[in-house]
């Protein structure tokens, strides 16, 4: 931790001297980045309790954490999710405890929590109300920030709900946060709550130190591996990405959500869980009543070999190297020039999935060992096979040996997705840094067949079936966006359609274009924007199922 300080100050204090004062102190803050040069490890009441905490239930869970080693095996925050505030501020227009479930009040379940070596964490939300309608923050953020640094809150996960009433964009709301927390004058991890709406996209590293990639987390495998595909895989990014690790780091990381170990409905499931988001470098805040977890689930979350694997200090979030739909194998190079490989299976059939060593960048024999049975298993050379994996099994494996680390993977190079030259960039020519719904043909229509709109036919655009909203990264380097929008002309269906330009997200409500209804047959719609300062353009086609064009959609930067 020293030799990072170190490090951190003396990068700080070289660009310090090149760069103006102001400047620096809002994007090179120590102090903020110290807090989560690996992923944030503790416990979060939401996914054991939703509303349901109080006093003693909380000096309960921290008392577990440090009866069950869980503090012991890294696991320092104690957060209190939603439910813990009254129903309306008190005179002063202060937050206040919910009286009857906290009656000696925040400061005193802080105090508490401190007192046992942990942290303490709480929800807020950044709409006038939280996701359970109790008092949200808007604008009361520099007050509300003053009032968890008094209660001495260490960690602070900001919710969405009914942001999109702020008339701010998200990355406004965020960066406002950021330095209400800085004036407060405690250090406070903030844990961006969008609900997976592209926060990597448009929140810089400095902004945050951790951002939902997913919806809501539940109990059951299907929704633990849709929200593992919202970092590592291609759920809601262009797949030449391959996830979302090239937006992850050391001081700022993609969270796929709390954990359900514990909750599912068996140790292999949990296993698979825990595994997932060990390699993801996602953070690990578990969500099960430690009051009464059975062995086997305080044997996976104290899995020391494992956690370190999630905590190695060069940060690098494990990616993909195979994935057939059943079989996946992801890797993640770490920091003694070893590097670890998940294999998973998520088919109905048990089987054996191999991993080949140029699949990671090896050659030859390498030593193998088992980190969940804690073994050395030998040198194996070319490959290694994991055997006999069931539905939902798991084998996590160290190999190579100590030495000068293996090299990074590459990420994107930035000219693919984002708009980095002069003049004209058609947007089907970027990948799209964030999707929802159906993903637009390139310059085809959504049949794969040329775009026409009115009887004219485009070479170049976006062909879409909606619902689809799909999000480009201008960078706030263009001056224009044009575009030709309308039903495409093989649409014989009586369904309408809808195009709307949105700066940044939905929660930003933003809108910079809206083309109303449009039935078949209508004329198309010219669009011609002003997107100067705009860093991410959202284009949203409503419509069930019917075809629709953004023809000729390009950005124009003048230079
Ligand atoms: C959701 C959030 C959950 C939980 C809940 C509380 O929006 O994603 O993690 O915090 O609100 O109401």
């Amino acid at each position: 931790m020293f030799v990072i300080l170190v490090i951190v100050l003396t990068i700080c204090i070289a660009s310090f001297s090149s760069e103006a004062a102001n400047h620096q102190t809002e994007t090179c803050n120590v102090l903020d980045n110290e807090l989560a040069i690996t992923p944030p490890m503790g416990w979060n009441s939401w996914n054991a309790f939703e509303t349901d905490i109080d006093e003693k239930k909380i000096r309960q869970i921290a008392d577990a954490m440090i009866d069950s080693g869980m503090r012991d095996a890294g696991y320092t925050y104690l957060v209190l999710d939603d439910g813990w505030m009254a129903d309306s501020r008190n005179g002063d227009g202060d937050l206040v405890a919910d009286p009857n479930k906290f009656p000696g009040g925040m400061k005193a379940v802080g105090d508490y929590i401190h007192s046992k070596g942990l942290k303490f964490g709480i929800y807020q939300d950044r709409g006038h109300l939280t996701c359970q309608q109790l008092p949200g923050s808007f604008g009361y953020e520099q007050a509300d920030m003053n009032t968890f640094a008094a209660w001495g809150v260490d960690y602070i996960k900001m919710d969405s709900c009914f942001a999109e009433n702020n008339g701010r964009l998200s990355s406004e709301d965020y960066t406002l946060y950021r330095k209400c927390i800085t004036k407060a004058g405690r250090p406070m991890l903030l844990s961006i709550s969008d609900f997976g709406n592209g926060a990597w996209a448009w929140a810089p590293k400095n902004m945050a130190q951790l951002w939902r990639t997913s919806g809501d987390i539940y109990p059951w495998m299907d929704s633990v591996y849709y929200c593992a595909d919202t970092s590592g895989g291609n759920h809601s990014i262009h797949p030449a990405f391959n996830g979302l690790w090239q937006f992850a780091g050391p001081g700022h990381w993609n969270d796929p959500d709390m954990l359900q170990v514990g909750n599912l409905a068996n140790d292999v499931e949990n296993k698979a869980h825990f595994s997932l988001w060990c390699i993801l470098a996602a953070p690990l805040m578990a969500g099960n009543d430690l009051r009464n977890m059975s062995a086997g689930v305080k044997d996976i979350l104290t899995a020391q070999e494992v956690i370190k694997v999630n905590q190695d200090p060069r940060g690098i979030q494990g990616y993909k190297v195979y994935d057939n739909g059943d079989h996946e194998i992801y890797n993640k190079p770490l920091q003694d020039g070893t590097t670890a490989v998940l294999f998973l299976n998520k088919g109905l059939e048990t089987a054996d999935i191999t991993v080949n060593w140029g699949r990671i960048g090896f050659s030859g024999r390498q030593k193998v060992r088992d980190l969940w049975a804690r073994k050395d298993l030998g040198y194996y050379k070319d490959s290694y096979t994991a055997r006999n994996l069931g539905r939902h099994g798991v084998m996590l494996i160290k190999t190579g040996s100590p030495g000068t680390p293996l090299p990074a993977p590459k990420p994107l190079p930035a000219d693919k997705y984002m708009v980095t030259k002069k003049g004209t960039t058609y947007l089907s020519d970027l990948y799209y840094i964030w999707k929802n719904g159906n993903v637009p043909q390139r310059d085809k229509n959504f049949n794969d067949n040329l775009i026409t709109i009115d009887g004219i036919t485009y070479d170049k655009g976006l062909g879409c079936r909606g619902n689809s909203k799909i999000m480009y990264k201008l960078n706030n380097r263009a001056d224009t966006f044009n575009a030709v929008v309308g039903l495409d002309d093989s649409y014989n269906h009586d369904e309408t359609g809808r195009f709307r330009v949105y700066n940044e997200d939905l929660f930003g409500n933003r809108v910079l274009f809206d083309s109303g209804d449009i039935p078949k047959g209508s004329p198309a719609k010219n669009i011609d924007l002003n997107v100067r300062g705009v860093n991410c353009l959202l284009l949203v086609f409503e419509g069930d199922d019917v075809l629709g064009n953004w023809a000729d959609a390009r950005v124009f930067a003048i230079d």
